[in-house]
């Protein structure tokens, strides 16, 4: 199968679980559910759970059952890019080719579909079908990759801090690798730990997440730089606007290009030892790096 339909099966898939999760449009009260379901249908690529499910199928052969782990990965992103949005942070108008959830729903329903989302990813470990051990393991490392300390709040807070500041490269791989990077290979990890990987297997998984995701970041850069709104499905030119430190903004646009490049080129490396059955993540590697979205 091309990877063009591969992932079309995957999106699919996550979909129907994330829709199998969330509380019904109905279900009272009827408002914080239409919320969250506005964001989490709003069209992502669900790359972070086709992360998981595919480092699940590299290490155990299939990736039975890894679909509502993958989900929680996916209500964590969708929380973080709804209080992105949010007037007190980047302030943003669209997102996913739709208006902001608090556009729609009001800064203090968007707070509360934020907040839930975030909720439900850990009701959705809790009472996953696995292993008690393995599900601890899984709910320390999404709140680890979600958390302040190198994890997703942290690099928001950094990021937050960081404007106006005068561009700075250790700052701005710190907040890349924490804002982004971290929730990214913890999507590598979670799917390392549901198939029951060595440590060998769950190191060399957390590598490849961190090379893919740091690239994510530098080129979501990139992208704010070249692409149009209407490609991107949130507003370009964001970052200059607002003073980010940016990888355009450090080190211009065809350095930026360069270390992307770099960090796919290691990003195949370490999955060497895999040979053939992580011919997926090589693939999504290469996406990652050449999206134009
Ligand atoms: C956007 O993430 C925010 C970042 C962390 C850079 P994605 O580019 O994965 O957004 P969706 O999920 O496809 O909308
Ligand atoms: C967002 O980074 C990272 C998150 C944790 C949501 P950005 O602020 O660059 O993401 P976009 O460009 O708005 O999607
Ligand atoms: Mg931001
Ligand atoms: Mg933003
Ligand atoms: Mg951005």
């Amino acid at each position: 199968m091309n990877l063009r339909d591969y992932l079309a099966v995957q999106q699919r898939l996550v979909d129907a679980e994330l829709d199998r999760l969330t509380p019904p449009e109905t279900t009272h009260p009827a408002t914080i559910h239409r919320a969250m379901r506005y964001s989490l249908f709003a069209g992502g690529k669900r790359i972070r759970p086709v992360l998981c499910l595919e480092a699940a199928r590299t290490v155990a052969g299939e990736a039975e059952g890894a679909v509502t782990a993958a989900c929680a990965l996916e209500l964590i992103h969708t929380y973080s890019l709804i209080h992105d949005d949010l007037p007190a942070l980047d302030n943003d108008d669209y997102r996913r080719g739709k208006l902001t959830n608090h556009k729609v729903f009001g800064d203090a329903m968007a707070i509360l579909a934020g907040d839930a989302l975030l909720t439900l990813a850990f009701q959705v470990l809790a009472e996953l079908a696995a292993p008690a051990e393995r599900k601890a393991r899984l709910v320390a490392e999404l709140a680890t990759a979600s958390g302040t300390v190198g994890g997703m709040i942290g690099g928001q807070v950094a990021d937050l801090e960081g404007e106006g500041k005068p561009p700075d490269a250790a700052l701005l791989e710190s907040i890349h690798r924490a804002k982004t990077g971290a929730l990214l290979r913890a999507s590598l990890r979670m799917g390392a730990i549901f198939a029951g990987a060595t440590e060998a297997e769950y190191a060399a998984l957390s590598r490849y997440g961190e090379h893919v995701g740091l690239a994510f970041q530098i080129v979501d850069d990139i992208l704010d730089v070249e692409e149009s709104s209407e490609a991107l499905g949130k507003t370009a030119g964001k970052d200059a606007a607002q003073h980010k430190i940016t990888f355009p903004a450090v080190y211009g646009l065809p350095a930026s290009k360069t270390m992307a490049e770099a960090e796919c080129v290691s990003a195949h490396a370490v999955l060497a030892p895999f040979g053939a059955r992580a011919t997926r993540l090589h693939e999504l590697a290469d996406l990652i790096v050449r999206r134009k979205s």
